[in-house]
């Protein structure tokens, strides 16, 4: 068993980790080939992080996967994405099933490519009934969108006489979420270098552990993601409190 695995502390995991898995077009150049290798690899760091994450108890992962950004990459690039999608969905299904993850997803999904969406509402659909994770992917998800679209809803809501301006409070924003079935990350990777969060899960992050790595995304793995759970693990989260508060 891992030397790494053995140092996490099961009484102290954060219930939602969310990882930005950046870097595969910077991990292929530097091997020589075209960006698509490098997002093919990728899949194998999904897989890995997500057997991880349920190895040790985590109940919740979510993977950032396409932003609504990501459309502007060179057409090429962003037909791959979406084929590896349902590639690497309709693979995937089984291990899924054999590891007890139930697979869920956010984002403005009904605008994917017809054959992605599909593919993603079988996965969800044929991994339902799983419950020791959920392995939720961000699909053409921004925060800012996220954002917006629980403002329209409210305003609706306004609009039609169930809520009072007056009354308004985070309770309100919170369930018009994408995220309002998932408890705020307690911790946050990201790969690669990159010290961003590119419109990522913004409202949801607001008291998150923030943890960078260096490492490309296909090379994260188990051990990487061990790593970032023992780091989690050291810090003191205060949430705008004194020290000598948390301790009592
Ligand atoms: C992350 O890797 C995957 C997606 C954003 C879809 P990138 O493709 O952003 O790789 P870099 O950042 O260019 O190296
Ligand atoms: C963030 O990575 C989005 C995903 C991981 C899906 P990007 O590579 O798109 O982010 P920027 O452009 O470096 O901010
Ligand atoms: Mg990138």
């Amino acid at each position: 068993m891992s030397k790494l695995k053995e140092l996490i502390d099961k009484e102290r995991l954060p219930r939602h980790v969310a990882v930005i898995m950046d870097g595969n077009g910077r991990w292929a150049k530097k091997h020589g080939r075209p960006r698509v290798f490098g997002h093919k690899n990728g899949v194998q760091s999904v897989r890995e992080t997500s057997e991880a994450a349920a190895e040790i108890g985590i109940e919740y992962l979510t993977l950032y996967a396409f932003s609504r950004e990501n459309w502007k990459r060179p057409k090429l690039e962003v037909n791959a994405l979406m084929s590896l999608l349902v590639d690497t969905l309709r693979k995937e299904i089984n291990t899924l099933n054999d590891n007890n993850i139930k697979l869920e997803a956010i984002g403005d999904i009904k605008k994917l490519p017809a054959k992605s969406y599909t593919s993603l509402m079988e996965g969800i659909e044929n991994t339902k009934n799983n419950s020791r994770m959920t392995l939720v992917l961000a699909l053409n998800y921004s925060s800012r969108w996220e954002i917006t679209e629980a403002a329209r809803k409210l305003s609706e809501d306004v609009k039609k006489g169930i809520i009072d301006p007056q009354n308004i409070e985070e309770g309100n924003i919170i369930s018009r979420l994408e995220t309002n079935r998932y408890p705020d990350p307690e911790l946050l990777i990201r790969t690669s270098g990159e010290l961003r969060i590119s419109n990522f899960l913004l409202w949801q992050i607001a008291y998150s552990e923030l943890y960078f790595t260096e490492k490309y995304w296909p090379e994260f793995n188990k051990e990487e993601f061990y790593k970032a759970i023992i780091d989690y693990q050291s810090r003191e989260r205060r949430f705008g409190l004194i020290s000598e508060q948390i301790k009592t």
